[in-house]
């Protein structure tokens, strides 16, 4: 029996009936059998301010403690105005810092975003991958998993109803799963 891969997932949207949340939930259900998603909730990390990054508060430690545990990340991004949400450039700011510590060093990450445009996310997620050169992780080029009209497929409950969504989950979760087994070597 192989080890079992810890993945930590969180999201780009505080809205609590978030389609970028709701992604996560599906992809906690779809993760692979030698795998395990937990989500961490970003809401609550301060807003990033460089003279206080040698005193992080309890949260931000939190946050990167998980991420160090964590042998690959999901990131389910939303878009907001072309690029990804203040909250998760900023959540991002907070962990890759003070100089030196950047928890996301190495890492391997995946990621997804359902967006209410036909875009679905598109130009977010290749803003993101931009930042993931400074941040030094590995990133998963496919299957890039850019949802649509997210009002179609994901139900008010939260649930992803469309199967070719939950297929491309699946897909991102089995191959995040593998690239994470080959960087380990
Ligand atoms: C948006 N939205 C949006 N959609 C998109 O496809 N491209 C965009 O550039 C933007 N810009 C944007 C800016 C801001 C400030 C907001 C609040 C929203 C719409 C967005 O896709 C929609 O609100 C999603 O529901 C956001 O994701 P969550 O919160 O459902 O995960």
């Amino acid at each position: 029996m192989e080890d079992v891969v810890k993945i930590l997932g969180f999201a780009g949207s505080l809205r609590k009936s978030s389609y970028n949340r709701a992604l996560l939930r599906a992809a906690q259900e779809l993760v692979p059998k030698d795998a395990k998603l937990e989500i961490f909730d970003l809401d609550g990390i301060p807003l990033f301010n460089q003279d206080l990054e040698d005193q992080p508060t309890e949260k931000v430690k939190e946050f990167k403690a998980k991420i160090r545990a964590a042998e690959a990340i999901l990131i389910a991004t939303p878009e907001y105005n072309y690029s990804i949400p203040g909250a998760l450039k900023n959540a991002i700011d907070c962990a890759s810092r003070p100089y030196g510590d950047n928890a996301f060093e190495h890492k391997p990450v995946a990621i997804m975003g359902a967006s209410i445009g036909m875009a679905g996310t598109a130009r977010a997620q290749y803003h993101l991958r931009q930042s993931f050169v400074f941040l030094a992780c590995f990133a998963l080029n496919q299957p890039e998993v850019m949802v649509p009209f997210a009002q179609d497929k994901i139900d008010k409950d939260g649930n992803v109803t469309d199967e070719i969504t939950r297929q491309k989950i699946g897909e991102l979760l089995e191959n995040l799963v593998a690239w994470t087994r080959r960087l380990k070597g």
